[in-house]
């Protein structure tokens, strides 16, 4: 595979998540934009910053640190240019619903790697990046970040942490992900089944399925991977991608089909969603941060002469959900 090749097809299932609608990467426990020590952190990076002041999110997403800024720009009628930056093929206000956010004054850069920003030397104010600059390639994203910030620019990066809980959650997501989609029978077993169900589409067809000997023992393949779900879902209960897709087989199996090719379509993009997720927590845990590698990406920074400074993300006070990292004169 080329290099961009590559690129994109790393990329896809995040291209496919944001164009979904959700907002940020921490949406399945955060409603509305990052709040709480998120929001603090941010609002204190974006403190200092003049009229004018140029700011570029890399690995931006749905824009939720952009939109961060958007208002304390308009809370405090400066002119903020605001950059969004992602390798996915992104596009927040088509992807969000306009009455919840408006992206008025942010531009957004698609399938743009934060390794090659298209912006020159010094350009920006401050460099922001939430859960993002790890899962790029480190020498070339630290490379490009200094060139942008230059001497007198900013960056700001929050990164996982090994010890945070999006880690511990993540780690058990994906391997309920990796039992559902390499252990388990329950897609295959479901498409077995619905096959038989969406044949029979009238009365006297359905008494026909109970006495038909396939019917029925597809019928008890479905309940004995529907068991082992049920009895996986009871071991991890924070793996919410099994109860997601317990729920989804649960409504297929209710509804009423046009034709069994409509049914295995169904379960397929439901399959196909599992290893979506599967592919972004992969990431994550690739991405993930001990200690050692934080100051190894600290030093990096650091042979710019610039100053680094490094801390902890808290949420609700007691709940750690990443490293900070920030570079450059306050
Ligand atoms: C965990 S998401 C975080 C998104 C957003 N910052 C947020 O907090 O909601 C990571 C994002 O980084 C992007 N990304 C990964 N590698 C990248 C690269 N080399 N250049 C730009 N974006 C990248 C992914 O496409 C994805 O949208």
């Amino acid at each position: 595979m080329s290099n961009a090749t590559d690129h994109h097809h790393a990329a896809a299932p995040w291209t496919r998540l944001w164009r979904t609608g959700v907002l940020h990467s921490c949406a399945s426990g955060i409603d509305g934009n990052y709040d709480d020590g998120f929001a603090r952190f941010w609002l204190r990076q974006f403190e200092p910053l003049h009229e004018g002041a140029r700011i570029i999110d890399v690995g931006t997403g749905n824009g939720a640190i952009p939109l961060l800024a958007q208002s304390i720009s308009q809370a405090r009628n400066l002119h903020w240019q605001l950059h969004g930056v992602d390798i996915a093929d992104i596009d927040p206000p088509g992807s969000i619903d306009a009455r919840s956010c408006t992206y008025q004054g942010i531009a957004f850069h698609p399938n743009t790697s934060m390794t090659e920003l298209p912006f020159g030397d010094g350009a920006a104010d401050l460099i922001c990046s939430q859960f993002a600059f790890e899962y790029a390639p480190r020498d070339l994203a630290i490379t490009e970040i200094l060139r942008v910030i230059g001497t007198h620019g900013r960056a700001a990066l929050v990164m996982h942490s090994e010890d945070s809980l999006i880690h511990t959650i993540s780690r058990s997501q994906w391997e309920a992900c990796h039992w559902l989609l390499q252990e388990s029978d329950v897609f295959d077993a479901c498409t077995r089944l619905l096959w038989h169900i969406a044949q029979a589409t009238d009365a006297p067809a359905r008494r026909r399925l109970s006495l038909d000997p396939a019917a029925e023992s597809a019928r008890t393949a479905f309940n004995a991977a529907a068991t082992q779900l049920m009895e996986r879902i009871e071991l991890s209960p924070d793996a919410q991608v099994l109860q997601t897709t317990a729920q989804a087989l649960g409504r297929m199996l209710q509804q009423p089909w046009q034709s069994p090719d409509d049914a295995t379509t169904a379960v397929q993009a439901l399959r196909a969603w599992a290893q979506d997720e599967q592919a972004r927590l992969g990431l994550m845990l690739e991405a993930v941060l001990d200690g050692a590698a934080l100051q190894d990406v600290v030093q990096r920074f650091a042979a710019s002469g610039l100053p680094c400074r490094t801390g902890k993300l808290m949420y609700r006070d007691t709940m750690p959900m990443g490293w900070t990292l920030e570079i450059g004169h306050e």
